[in-house]
């Protein structure tokens, strides 16, 4: 097998949480380009609708599922309709997240706190257990959170800590699946993005121009990411040509996190 072939996904099928939008539109784009069927998971219908559509004009199979995620009960019901849709999930990318709010840590009321961690990590504990128990059963699959560099850093001039603390949780997470799983045929790694211009952050940073140059400014390589520049590291962790990495955080930032 050449080295370009360890990379083609063409009869796996990839599950990805939040798969309408954003980074996750990005890497289930690069997942599909690469030969994956997708299955996409998110809260309403429209956008998913409008992605499926798009997607599937890469000739891929592209099934949907409609549910929120961050109530462990509902990421858990997401799981089972995935599961009856009938097509063993071969990659899974735990992409929902997110800070959400910009409350001080000491304020943080505790039912908020409890429902930002369910987002940003139990959604992913519930994902991998649902859908990975499939995989362990049939010895083979791909698992991929995304974390943060949020995750070993503390990001400056912004509070929302649950983000912070959950992201390294995930990161923790995903090193200990992947040393229980690592004998049983499923990898379990992480993506660490930077900051990206997701169509949120676009508008954000359009409305404060001066974040943004700090931002930046705190970047070696001088900018913001592109969401299709996380495509090609997904395609890495999902397929073959990563067959020897387990418990790995890729890091995908332009180089902030090296100073
Ligand atoms: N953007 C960045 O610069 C950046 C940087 C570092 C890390 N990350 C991480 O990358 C991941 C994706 O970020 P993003 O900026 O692309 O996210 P986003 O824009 O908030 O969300 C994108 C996708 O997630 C779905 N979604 C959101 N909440 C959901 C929920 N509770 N249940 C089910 N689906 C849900 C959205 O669809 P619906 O709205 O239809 O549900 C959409 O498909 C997150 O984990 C984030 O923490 C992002």
């Amino acid at each position: 097998m050449s080295v370009l072939q360890k990379f083609d996904l063409t009869g796996r099928t990839a599950m990805i949480t939040g798969g309408s939008r954003g980074l996750g539109r990005a890497m289930a784009q690069a997942l599909a380009e690469a030969g994956a069927d997708l299955i996409l998971a998110g809260r309403e219908v429209d956008s998913l609708s409008v992605a499926a559509r798009e997607l599937g004009q890469l000739n891929r199979w592209v099934g949907v599922v409609v549910g929120d995620v961050s109530t462990p009960e509902i990421a858990a019901e997401s799981c089972d309709k995935v599961l009856a849709l009938g097509k063993p999930i071969d990659i899974l990318v735990n992409n929902v997240g997110g800070r959400r709010v910009d409350i001080a840590t000491e304020d943080f009321p505790i039912d908020e706190w409890k429902k930002l961690v369910d987002l940003n990590l139990t959604s992913a504990l519930v994902c991998c257990q649902k859908i990975g128990k499939p995989m362990l059963a049939r010895g083979r699959g791909s698992v991929i959170n995304i974390t943060s560099i949020a995750g070993p850093l503390a990001i400056k001039g912004i509070r929302g800590r649950h983000y912070e603390t959950s992201k390294a949780a995930l990161t923790g997470l995903t090193r200990a699946l992947a040393a229980d799983w690592a004998t049983r045929g499923v990898r379990v790694n992480a993506i660490a993005p930077g900051g990206f211009l997701t169509d949120p952050n676009k508008k954000w940073y359009s409305e404060k121009p001066e974040l943004r140059a700090t931002f930046e400014a705190h970047i070696p390589m001088g900018r913001l990411g592109e969401p299709s520049e996380l495509g090609p590291a997904a395609v890495f962790l999902a397929s073959d040509a990563s067959s020897y990495i387990t418990g790995a955080t890729l890091v995908v930032d332009g180089g902030f996190t090296i100073w």
